[in-house]
């Protein structure tokens, strides 16, 4: 099928790519010429593992295609994907929905024949209405159908993702496109893909309520181990014993430093704000958004008390600073915040993070970027493990560790309290005693 994918970050790309190896003939479309310009050369503008291959391949062989040309692109194209960007409207909960409806608008005025209009991108419920109605003040209805297909792809593991989802949840409120998508799904589900035919609400409401879950599940088990730290228990004991419950499952129940990134922290926001729109207090998921606003705090409090308040001078050592591993993305890391502070109260900030050197810590006169783990960790007074990287899980901190004094505080629990006690280094961790 010819489709047309309307933004190329971590959803239009990945999405677009796996669309074109899939054997679809794919245009990739983006305002930002430079960008447009490096894909065509096969330069990839995020991080993300395997895509650069794939995108050289199916360059390659002429199925995947990148413009600038949006006006073109449609008129080639059978099925439109929107994948731009929803971000959190400053100062409120709303997604900012202003470039859905710039596309929507350019989408108006060129359906020179039945185009599927797709929302891949996560929008609140209601946004295909409100499409809808853009798309017919200058089409008849029976030129265009919208439909909600919502992404469920991690970043860092977004390729994975796409190939073997647990789930394919397309929402049409009519039959034609349904049998469409479903067709143009048909390699993944012949490998074992559930697909999920919904209404168009259902399937945009789907994918917020399913971020706002997978939130609160994280948020639960780091709540637990705060009570862990309380009364010497192990918290990766309780994550066990909970996830063997079939009806709880073990994944997203590892506790950490908050969870960051592009998606939990705007969807939980706008899911609470939207369902505020119908009257209806989210109170749980609203609690799920103070409790992980308030949990860097509380991990630096712990970090206050290693220094008996005094931070001053102290040396602090960062090992990652994206909000996960596999990732470049730095939106809503708890790193944000933590670094930031540390700094304020006069610490020396070094950071080591697979990769590279972050711009959102240039203005921090005493936050410098370390190329190497040894140069990040030189006679430091504490060690902050803030990203799982694999980089940090093998480290041999009795070569490392020059200063006997330093502490690690292990943000990611990679290692075991009791290895570090026999060597004798001064180790920390999240919700373990
Ligand atoms: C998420 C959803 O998983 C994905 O389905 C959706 O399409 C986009 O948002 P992503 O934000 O890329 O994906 O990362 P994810 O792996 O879900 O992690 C989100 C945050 O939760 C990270 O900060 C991560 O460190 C944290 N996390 C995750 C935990 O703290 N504990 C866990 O057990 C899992």
């Amino acid at each position: 099928m010819r489709l047309c994918m309307i933004g190329t970050g971590y959803v239009g790309l990945v999405s677009g790519v796996c669309f074109s190896d899939l054997g679809n003939n794919v245009i990739c479309v983006d305002k930002n010429i430079n960008k447009i310009n490096n894909l065509q050369k096969g330069i990839i503008p995020i991080y993300e593992p395997g895509l650069e291959e794939l995108v050289e391949k199916n360059i390659k062989n002429q199925r995947l295609s990148f413009s600038t040309d949006l006006k073109s692109s449609i008129k080639k194209s059978d099925i439109i994907f929107i994948c731009v960007g929803t971000p959190t409207k400053k100062g409120s909960s709303n997604a900012d929905l202003k470039f859905i409806f710039d596309v929507a608008k350019d989408l108006a005025k060129n359906i020179n024949k039945f185009k599927i209009i797709v929302t891949k991108s996560t929008v609140p419920l209601t946004t295909g209405d409100d499409i809808e109605k853009i798309l017919l003040k200058k089409n008849s209805k029976n030129k265009f159908a919208v439909v909600s297909n919502p992404e469920f792809l991690r970043e860092g593991d977004a390729i994975r993702d796409f190939i073997y989802p647990d789930r394919i949840v397309v929402g049409a409120n009519d039959t034609k496109s349904n049998r469409i998508l479903k067709n143009l799904y048909s390699p993944l589900i012949a490998k074992g893909a559930k697909y999920l035919s919904t209404s168009r609400r259902a399937a945009e409401l789907i994918k917020y309520a399913s971020n706002a879950f997978l939130a609160t599940k994280i948020t639960f088990i780091n709540e637990i181990a705060n009570l862990c730290e309380k009364t010497k228990i192990n918290i990766e004991d309780i994550a066990i014993g909970m996830g063997l419950d079939e009806r709880i499952g073990s994944r997203f129940l590892r506790a950490g430093p908050a969870y960051g990134g592009s998606c939990f922290p705007k969807d939980t926001k706008a899911i609470t704000s939207t369902a505020d729109k119908f009257k209806t207090n989210l109170t749980v998921i609203k609690s799920v958004i103070k409790s992980n606003e308030n949990r860097s705090q509380l991990l630096l409090k712990r970090v206050y008390k290693i220094f008996n308040n005094k931070i001053k001078n102290k040396k602090i050592s960062f090992l990652g600073v994206t909000f996960k591993a596999n990732t470049d993305d730095m939106r809503d890391s708890s790193s944000l915040t933590m670094i930031p502070k540390l700094s304020k109260m006069g610490a020396y900030i070094r950071y080591f993070d697979p990769t590279g050197y972050k711009k959102e810590f240039k203005e921090y006169k005493n936050v410098s970027y370390s190329k190497s783990i040894s140069r990040c960790l030189y006679k430091t007074d504490l060690i902050i493990i803030h990203t799982e990287w694999n980089d940090f899980k093998s480290l041999d901190f009795t070569k490392l560790i020059k200063n006997k004094k330093t502490i690690i505080f292990d943000m990611r629990n990679l290692y075991s309290p009791q290895k570090m006690l026999k060597k004798n280094i001064r180790y920390l961790s999240v919700g373990r005693g």
